[in-house]
């Protein structure tokens, strides 16, 4: 969660680094630091508040320094205020970290007892004490690196600077993604190859339990076991213009608009242009002999792996069983002979996800991982891996990651389906028809944007706020809700429209706006008379629905969005967008700050 840089470089490196944190920034934003080798000297800056604290006082503060490390944090430990800040630093080395160390109070009595005094509350900085230790024993940087590691327990990546050895960064990776850049004459590292983007292209990923000699003339790699290890470097694609907001306000806005465009990207990737069928990469199970799909996420990712659960039960006839990952992994869930997981992740990181996908592993099922970033953990431990091409996702709330991950988890269900036999070849046909409509019909979509901006103006009055839907739709209330949650502050519940007289029907009242997704199709009649019953207790209703829905209901809603009509298994695409806008434009007129809410991180490597 926390973002991490280093350089070793040929002058002063401060605002590079502080260049590096801002696109790292999305991690976490609470306080941010840098140290610098001034003169064999380890020298820091460190701020409390977003990273524009740091780039002021590194402006009012100069930092000198041709090797140095920063962080930007999203706080685990300790308060997040300067004196928790990362680097922390003894006079021998300076540590930054991302990650939870779980054995740091042992570690941290065992330290205070050999006198050393420490400074914060967080567990980082017993890595530095711990390291430190090690080079008062008489210990080079790299063997007390190394012997350090072996105490460590839990997940984490490091990067530490040492004084008196310019030139000389270290970096350690365990259950924490870290890159490496390779430059002219210079060396950087970073939490993801996003921070290294505007330095190199050419980029060497860490494997787990790896750890790095960095210097200017290169990178020495070592395993798990301390023996030197090659990995191999390659040029990522990445162009600035997909880490920029261009003319756009926010970063979520610029990702909401882009949908047309990635979820076309996607299609056109998993579903052949020519036969108009899904076309996998090569490599999956024999579908027709799989019993059960056990499909694991968190957040945004979770919704949609609740879609792709009625997906597959009723186009691929496919058993699927969803959880959350945080439960998932400590459940101990029986998980049947010759069955497939699948791990839904933007990031490819998160922990809990990764933790249950290692338990799925365990127990001996196929492992499909669906994630935005190809060089992630999950990437690399499943068997199969279907990228789903959104390009860098930075606002900390997932917009288009969510339809690209629909996308092609349809892509998926109707190649499990074809396997399987389960799909009639019309309606196989009239499925994949539909799916290649949807980036026409998503920028149709998008030119309500400034209705949903009207609607939006009453709706950041409110205090509470009901999604409602149902089938497909309902995880797209759960993930309405949980936009406006993220990014408005305002208290928003996701319901399945049948459970709404089992509780939250209690909560209507004039005060109470009740967004209702309601596609016209077999369950609209059921919905509607869901929507009737908060019309009738005096609550306010947008109604987001088609032509033919607007038509027979649409004079009940205070307000309609009308939406084209489309197959009702591609609806969840559609009906994702408005939802993101209301919750966009809501927080824009509450004025919160929409690419970085308060509390939150895009990538949660923590549990
Ligand atoms: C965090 C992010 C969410 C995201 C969730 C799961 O909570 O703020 O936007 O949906 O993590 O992340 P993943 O990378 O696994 O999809």
């Amino acid at each position: 969660m926390c973002g991490i840089v280093g350089i070793v470089g040929r002058e002063v490196v401060a605002e590079r680094l502080v260049d590096g944190l801002r696109r790292l920034e999305y991690r976490g934003y609470d306080s941010a630091g840098l140290a610098g080798l001034v003169d064999g000297r380890i020298e820091r800056r460190r701020a409390e508040g977003k990273l524009q604290a740091l780039a002021d006082l590194i402006a009012a503060e100069p930092l000198g320094g041709v090797t140095g490390i920063g962080h930007t944090r999203w706080a685990t430990h300790g308060a997040p205020n300067t004196v928790n800040a990362h680097p922390h630093a003894t006079e021998h080395v300076a540590v930054v970290h991302n990650g939870i160390i779980e054995n740091f109070r042992e570690l941290k009595d065992e330290l205070v007892a050999r006198g050393h005094v420490f400074e914060s509350e967080t567990d980082s900085e017993v890595v530095a004490h711990l390291v430190s230790d090690g080079i008062d024993n008489g210990l080079s940087p790299q063997d007390a690196v190394a012997a350090a590691l072996r105490k460590l327990r839990g997940a984490f990546a490091l990067a530490m600077l040492f004084a008196g050895r310019d030139g000389l960064l270290i970096g350690a990776r365990r259950g924490s993604p870290l890159a490496v850049g390779f430059g002219e004459g210079e060396m950087f590292l970073g939490s993801d190859a996003l921070a290294l983007s505007s330095w190199t292209r050419r980029v060497l990923y860490l494997e787990e339990g790896d750890w790095v000699v960095l210097s200017k003339a290169g990178a020495q790699v070592f395993d798990h076991e301390d023996r030197p290890a090659e990995r191999s470097i390659r040029t990522v694609a990445l162009s600035p213009s997909q880490i920029e907001k261009g003319n756009f306000r926010h970063y979520m806005q610029k990702e909401i608009f882009e949908q047309p465009q990635v979820i076309g990207d996607a299609i056109a990737t998993y579903l052949d242009p020519a036969t108009r069928l899904p076309r996998l990469p090569e490599g999956g199970p024999d579908w027709r002999a799989v019993s059960r799909l056990t499909i694991v996420a968190c957040g945004t990712s979770y919704y949609a792996a609740l879609v792709a659960k009625y997906w597959f039960e009723q186009m691929a006839r496919l058993p699927a069983e969803v959880d959350i990952a945080s439960e998932f992994r400590y459940r101990e869930a029986p998980l049947p002979t010759g069955g497939a997981a699948l791990f839904v992740s933007q990031s490819g990181e998160t922990a809990d996800t990764l933790a249950a996908l290692r338990y799925a592993r365990s127990q001996g099922q196929f492992i499909v991982a669906l994630v935005n970033v190809p060089e992630s953990s999950m990437a690399r431990e499943a068997d199969l891996v279907l990228p789903i091409l959104a390009g860098p996702e930075i606002g900390v709330a997932s917009t288009k990651a969510f339809t690209c991950q629909l996308a092609v988890i349809m892509c998926l269900v109707l190649a499990v389906a074809r396997a399987r036999g389960t799909l009639d070849g019309e309606e196989e046909a009239r499925l994949c028809a539909a799916l290649s409509e949807v980036p026409a019909r998503a920028l149709e979509v998008l030119n309500h944007d400034e209705k949903i901006r009207e609607i939006a103006g009453w709706l950041s009055e409110a205090r509470d706020v009901l999604y409602l839907g149902r089938g497909v739709t309902f995880p797209v209330a759960l993930e309405g809700a949980l936009k406006l949650k993220e990014i408005s502050y305002i208290h928003a519940e996701g319901y399945a429209a049948g459970e709404l007289k089992h509780g939250p029907i209690a909560l209507i009242d004039e005060q109470v706006p009740v967004i209702v997704l309601a596609p016209h199709g077999p369950l609209f009649e059921k919905t509607v008379s869901n929507m009737q019953e908060v019309l009738a207790r005096g609550g306010r209703v947008v109604l987001l629905s088609d032509t033919k829905g607007i038509a027979t209901e649409g004079r009940h809603a205070a307000e309609i969005i009308e939406l084209p009509v489309v197959h009702a298994f591609v609806t969840p695409l559609l009906y994702a967008i408005p939802v993101q806008l209301l919750a966009y434009h809501t927080a824009v007129a509450k004025g919160t700050d929409v690419d970085q809410p308060r509390n939150l991180a895009k990538s949660v490597t923590v549990e």
